[in-house]
Order: structure tokens, then sequence, then C-alpha cells
């Protein structure tokens, strides 16, 4: 069987790689020999291992009856989404790790699969190269799952990590993440949540079989985060995290981004790195875990040809994915019930922080800061909100997971 990758930037060179280092167990998995018979770009890659394969030509993909399969490992939408739309409308299945594209296009693009018989597959948009969608839709089966919470984005959580464990600060700590080539020059889609933003869109997609727009979903980044939130986290015995979460409590439906203070009862809390973690709660099932890479190279292309394994188990029948592009509308997250760890100018005795938040539970101070901190009993984030106005000298406040 053909194949051909649209892209030989990391994740498309990672899947050259895999599909040719475990030709022999895919070949085994697949039901027949997967071989690559094009890599598109628009650069030249003299003396690479794949040179030969590389074209500038999208059209002689697009028209080559033996190309069955195709990975898309371009990122962004343009041209993206109009290469997959073609593909598939050619009958050629497409693998992607391009969750922009996903988030933004999915229940079309699978509509499209499906009458043309062939598969939109996306195992690598959401977590990297932990299995998490085909899970959630072959192997939960059994569930109402009502809440999934995760640690999706590989960079923030390698700079929360360093954050919590070495007390760099954030800007530092920024410039680390992209020396290392985590994070990008414009660092925004991952620190301000809005990359974790469209994996939990998706991931809430699936689980509701409707269409959770993303910009429908509350995002807050972690650029305000500093290292003396992580010193009050500590008192208290938790870390943060940015989390991204949908949750289902009776006919209503959230879903949020945000970061968090965590306590080690949490399976999240020790998720450090680049790592990625994702909690599932299935109302039969209970709390089922998921870790591993979430970005990268080699992980990111292993989910990738498990697609191209679905994909070629399955040519000419589409799969069963149920994305409609009918949107949920999500309910007010101010009707969540969460602690606060809330940031307080001058001195605890001059606060009457207890007689607003009752129950409230000092946390300590921090004199060079001039502030002291406190944490709040469980209560909806709207009944906070308006407290937290008439608290005063409040300076900031993170969210305590519950
Ligand atoms: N920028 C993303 C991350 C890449 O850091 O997780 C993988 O989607």
């Amino acid at each position: 069987m053909k194949a051909a990758i649209l892209g030989y930037g990391t994740v498309g060179g990672g899947v050259a790689d895999v599909l040719y280092e475990n030709k022999e167990q895919i070949a085994v998995r697949a039901g027949e020999a997967i071989e690559v018979k094009y890599i598109l770009d628009i650069r030249e890659f003299p003396g690479d291992r794949f040179e030969s394969l590389i074209t500038h030509d999208f059209e002689q993909i697009a028209n080559d009856e033996e190309v069955k399969i195709v990975c898309e490992t371009m990122g962004g939408l343009k041209p993206a989404y109009d290469f997959t739309k073609r593909l598939l409308e050619s009958g050629k299945s497409v693998c992607t790790s391009n969750k922009e594209l996903v988030a933004a296009h999915g229940p079309e693009l699978i509509r499209i699969a499906k009458e043309h018989n062939c598969n939109f597959l996306f195992e690598a948009s959401v977590g990297g190269g932990i299995p998490i969608i085909r899970p959630l839709l072959s192997c939960l089966t059994a569930d109402r799952i009502d809440e999934i919470a995760g640690i999706l984005n590989g960079t923030t959580n390698y700079m929360l990590t360093k954050m919590d464990k070495e007390g760099c600060d954030y800007a530092d700590v920024l410039k680390e993440a992209q020396e290392k080539g985590y994070a990008e020059r414009n660092p925004e889609a991952d620190v301000e949540g809005y990359d974790a933003c469209r994996k939990i869109a998706i991931l809430a997609s699936l689980n509701y079989k409707k269409t959770v727009n993303y910009e429908q979903i509350y995002t807050e980044g972690i650029t305000a985060i500093s290292t003396a939130d992580f010193a009050y986290a500590a008192k208290c015995g938790k870390n943060i995290k940015l989390i991204g979460m949908c949750k289902e409590i009776g006919e209503k439906k959230y879903a949020m981004v945000a970061p968090f203070l965590i306590g080690d009862d949490n399976p999240l809390y020790g998720v450090n790195d680049v790592f990625n973690g994702i909690a599932v709660h299935g109302n039969m099932v209970d709390k089922v875990m998921f870790y591993g890479r979430g970005a990268g190279k080699l992980p990111t292309a292993s989910a990738v040809v498990s697609d191209v394994v679905e994909a070629a188990k399955n040519i000419g029948k589409a799969s069963e994915i149920v994305w409609d592009d009918e949107k949920i509308t999500l309910d007010d997250k101010n009707e969540l019930t969460f602690a606060y760890l809330v940031r307080v100018s001058g001195f605890e005795k001059d606060s009457d922080y207890k007689t607003v938040f009752e129950g409230a539970k000092y946390v300590g101070n921090n004199t060079a800061e001039d502030e002291f901190a406190f944490v709040t009993e469980a209560m909806t984030e709207g009944d906070f909100l308006a407290k937290f106005a008439a608290l005063a000298n409040a300076k900031k406040f993170v969210r305590v997971m519950m």
C-alpha cells in the first residue's frame, strides 16, 4: 500500500522514520506493507535518506490512484484544509497531527470521509503520542464520560515544572523553553492556553458527539503565574498545572482551560516536564489515566502511524466516528465549584477576608511583595468572583482543583 506525507518537518520526518524503521511490525498489523511514495514539501533535502521521495507538487499525490493514505503533518489551516478536503473527496484517507485543522473543521472532514468511504483520523492531534482518541471512542464505550481533565500542553508543563521545582521565574523559563525548541519564538499558542483549548475542544466534541466550538471555551494561560504563586501553592502541599477540562453535571456541559493548584491526591500532580496526562472519569469505570509524551517527533509520529495502520485496515470503509457539526452551547463556568488561593496586599490582621470569605484559611505572607494569601472554601465561581471584587486590596487568585 502506498502512502504520502504532506510536510517534511519534525512530525512528517518522524512519520517517514517510523514507517521505515518499524515496517515489518506495521505490515503485520496493517495486513500489508505500507510504503511512502511521496513526501510533499516546498524545500529541498539534499543528502536526506528520503530525498528521492520529495515532491513539490500536491497534484502528483492527489492524482495518484495508488496512494491510499496521506499523512497531513503541515500544521496550520492553509493549505492543510484544502489539501485534506481534496484528498478525502478522492477517496484517500487522511491521518493528521494538526489540532488546529481538527478543532476548526473536524465534523466537516469526518462527513466528507464518510461520503467517500475513507477515513479522517487524528489521534496525534491531542496528547501527542498518548493514545486518547481511539480509547475514548472504541474502549470507554460502556460509560457516560462525565469529566475529562488534562495537562494537554507539553511546553507550558515544562515551564511550570521548572518554576515549581527550581524556583525559576516565568521569563527565564520561557527563554529556556524556546532555546530547547519546546516553545515557539512566538509562544502565544502555548502560554496563553490556545493550544490546550483546541485539544480540550476536540476531546469534548468527541465525548458529546457534537461540536464544542473552541472559541466558546473560557481560556486562561500561564502568563500571570509567578514564583510567588508556587511558594503559596507549596505551603498548601500543591503545585500548579495548566488544566484543560470538560465536565458534565446533569444536563449541563462545561469546558475551560486555566492554571489550577492541584494536590498529590490528583493523578495529574505527578505529570511533569514535557509530559502530558489526561484523566478521564466514567460513571462506571471511575477514573482512567493516560500519560505520555504529548509532543516531540517520534511520539507524535507514532500516533500518526497508528492512524495509518487503522486506515490501512479499513480501506473502502469509513470509521464510525460520530462528531456532528451541530454546536453545543456550553453552560456558564461561573456555575462550577472550586476553591481559590487569593493574594491580598497588606497584612492579614488589617484585612476583613475572614468576614468576606467565611471559612477561609490563612496560607502565609510574602514580605517582599507586601502581601498575604489565603485559601477559600469550595464555592461556585460566580459567588467567588463577587466576593473577590468586594474584598479590599485583593490582588489576584488561582483556582484550586477540588
Ligand atoms: N506546542 C504543543 C505542546 C505541541 O507543547 O504541547 C504539541 O501539540
